[in-house]
């Protein structure tokens, strides 16, 4: 059964009738771009066939109750009384209510259900999807647009305030405004978006090391501080108003761990724009190079990758087919993400999963996924 009809019977099990609306909200993966989005730059990321989904109708009382298929405990609380109780996922979806009702919105109660087949921990974005959900989901009950850039926003006011993960806006505004059969090369100084296709003949494979990570405990905030201390260095807000030739210029006034997380942001930046003329003139090579330089950069000037995410990005790059791969996401483990021949991306799968297997004993997930649309309610 489909996720979607998975998602209706069990709604209807659960209130003996069918559901007002049924919202979909994709994870995503970054093609290229990383950990530049709070250094105000550019990042290119896709929304995935990958999603969260939610069942759900109003109700009269002014709460939120919703069950999740994949956790043992609902959420279950007032709109007039939300308050922080560390409760694990229902975070996420208490923090939207607030941050909703913080910006004005006069929010109305509802009751679902909701499951997700986005891999949580892995890269793909399974928190900035479950906000979308939330999010359109108080629209749709409550009767106001769904705004894909104000609830990204507020997505991730949500992560940074109420969740306490110090994350950009790249998760959400991807999970929000994507677009069936492009990638978003999205600016996030003014966060204004350009739709891009994949080169022809392409597809994009996902691989899930199976290592995790959690932002609030990773280096995540520790590399976001030494951005911070570098764009005071150079005497800008972001680093974003940095040149190559600048950051070169600062090594030797530069602590060396600074420079080269700085050297990364820099580089990188660039790295999506040169990856976007590649996109213009349909040309996977150049593309491909370009995210397994990102990759190379991220390893070993920002220091984010792990063992295993070095081991995929340089098994699925010698692999015939391939044009390019890198980690994805926040990194320390997840996913690794490869651009591939259309007619290549089922053997690359099987190949790496095997080679990578073999070298480290994990037992990878590997999946191809074309570019989907954003968060929205579906049409029954
Ligand atoms: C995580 C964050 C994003 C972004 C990436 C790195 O996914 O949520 O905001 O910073 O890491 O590019």
């Amino acid at each position: 059964m489909s996720i979607q009809d998975t998602i209706i019977q069990a709604f209807v099990d659960q209130f003996d009738t069918e559901p007002t609306f049924v919202i979909r909200a994709p994870g995503r993966v970054n093609l290229i771009g990383e950990h530049t989005d709070y250094n105000d730059g550019f990042v290119l990321p896709m929304a995935i066939d990958r999603a969260v989904w939610l069942a759900v109708r109003p109700r009269a009382a002014d709460r939120v109750f919703l069950r999740s298929l994949e956790q043992v405990e609902p959420t279950d609380f007032a709109l007039n009384a939300i308050h922080h109780t560390n409760a694990g996922w229902s975070e996420y979806v208490k923090g939207m209510a607030f941050m909703l009702q913080r910006a004005g919105y006069d929010l109305r109660g509802w009751e679902g259900v909701m499951s997700s087949d986005v891999p949580i921990g892995s890269g793909l974005s399974s928190s900035a999807a479950l906000e979308m959900g939330v999010g359109c989901a108080f629209a749709a009950v409550s009767g106001f647009p769904f705004d894909g850039v104000e609830m990204a926003q507020l997505g991730q006011k949500n992560e940074n305030e109420w969740v306490g993960a110090n994350t950009g806006i790249m998760d959400q505004m991807i999970s929000a405004n994507g677009r069936e059969g492009y990638a978003l090369l999205i600016d996030c100084r003014d966060l204004s978006m350009r739709a891009t296709p994949l080169p022809s003949d392409t597809l994009v494979v996902i691989m899930d090391t199976k290592t995790r990570h959690s932002h609030t405990e990773s280096g995540y905030n520790e590399r976001r501080m030494s951005c911070e201390r570098a764009a005071a260095f150079f005497g800008v807000s972001h680093l974003r108003d940095v040149t190559v030739a600048q950051v070169q210029h600062a090594k030797l006034e530069l602590d060396d761990v600074t420079l080269r997380r700085a050297r990364h942001v820099v580089t990188e930046n660039q790295r999506v724009l040169d990856a976007i003329a590649a996109m213009r003139m349909d040309d996977p090579v150049t593309l491909g190079r370009l995210m397994n330089a990102s990759h190379a950069s991220l390893r070993d000037d920002f220091e984010v990758t792990n063992d295993a995410l070095d081991v995929m990005a340089m098994l699925a790059q010698a692999t015939p087919g391939c044009y390019g791969a890198r980690m994805t996401g926040g990194g320390f483990g997840g996913c690794a993400v490869a651009l591939v021949r259309r007619d290549s991306a089922e053997t690359i799968s099987t190949t790496v999963a095997q080679q990578y297997e073999a070298a480290t004993g994990l037992q990878p997930d590997m999946f191809v996924t074309t570019a989907t649309a954003g968060t929205a309610i579906i049409q029954l």
